[in-house]
């Protein structure tokens, strides 16, 4: 067993792991992530007992979250089948068991505590590299050879910084790697505005603050980031199961809504090289 002594925002990491975990345990799963369990397993950390059961909406909405990201990252290594593929505040996140090509490389950058975790559950492979840093350090960025194609993931972490690093970000994305793309996640506003007042509970567990929020309806805004911004593409979850399933259709449509609803984008920055 592997002790995980993680506090407020780096143990966010151990709750989305939790429920992609518990939802791909159930035979009628919307994502196949066996190494998630398996990681569930090894970990000495009292998840139930923090988190709750889990496998109910919760879990199933975290895991068609991602599946647009898996959607997305698939596609990237269909048309760049060596490109590089950044996982920005990956946490504990297994896509890669989930969809590498076997020749793309991978780089995943977090904050030291998490990385220290990862390194020991989940240890480098010969594509994989794991860098200790915040993605508001611009020095990250230096680590990638951007020569195959870069994709740049964003997956539950923009909630937890502040609006003004968020477009230092994207525009620092923008500006460093032309051609490139960046698929994230926000929170809309009331979620981040019950975080940020400390209303947002799982049993015992209270989420921590999530300074960034937006709505789904203000995703074009993203644009004024950098003038490199050429696109930003509505990511919108599919197949799911049951009653949550037949609403999600529903969810793109229904104005109020699709206006406040969480969202995943897909930001394509202009190619700029001679
Ligand atoms: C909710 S978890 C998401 C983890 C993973 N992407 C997933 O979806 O399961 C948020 C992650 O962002 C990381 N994080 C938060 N702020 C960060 C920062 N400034 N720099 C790097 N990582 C950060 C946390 O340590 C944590 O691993």
């Amino acid at each position: 067993m592997v002790a995980a002594d993680l506090a407020a925002v780096p143990e966010t990491a151990l709750w989305t792991l939790y429920h992609r975990a518990v939802e791909a345990a159930r035979p009628d799963t919307v994502l196949p992530d066996p190494k998630a369990v398996e990681l569930v397993e090894r970990i000495d950390y009292p998840f139930a007992e923090r988190f709750g059961g889990g496998g109910g909406l919760q879990s199933q909405l975290q895991a068609l979250r991602v599946a647009c990201f898996d959607r997305e990252v698939a596609d990237f290594l269909t048309r760049h089948p060596r490109g590089t593929v950044v996982c920005l505040g990956e946490g504990l996140e297994t896509q890669f068991w989930r969809v590498d090509n076997g020749r793309a490389d991978w780089l995943s950058v977090d904050l030291p505590e998490l990385v220290s975790l990862r390194e020991r559950l989940l240890p480098a492979g010969p594509r994989q590299r794991l860098l200790a840093c915040s993605v508001t350090d611009p020095r990250w960025a230096d680590e990638v050879d951007p020569a195959q194609g870069v994709l740049i993931t964003a997956q539950g972490l923009l909630m937890y910084l502040r609006p003004g690093e968020v477009r230092d970000l994207i525009a620092g994305c923008a500006e460093r790697f032309p051609g490139g793309t960046l698929v994230m996640d926000a929170v809309p506003r009331w979620f981040s505005a019950l975080a940020v007042q400390g209303k947002l509970r799982d049993h015992g567990y209270q989420a921590p603050p999530m300074p960034f929020g937006m709505d789904a309806a203000e995703r074009q805004k993203l644009r004024t980031a950098h003038p490199a911004v050429a696109e930003v593409r509505d990511v919108y979850p599919s197949g799911g199961r049951g009653l949550l399933g037949a609403l999600l259709p529903a969810g793109a449509w229904l104005p109020v809504v699709s206006a406040k609803r969480p969202s995943v984008v897909a930001l394509r920055f202009a190619d700029r090289r001679p």
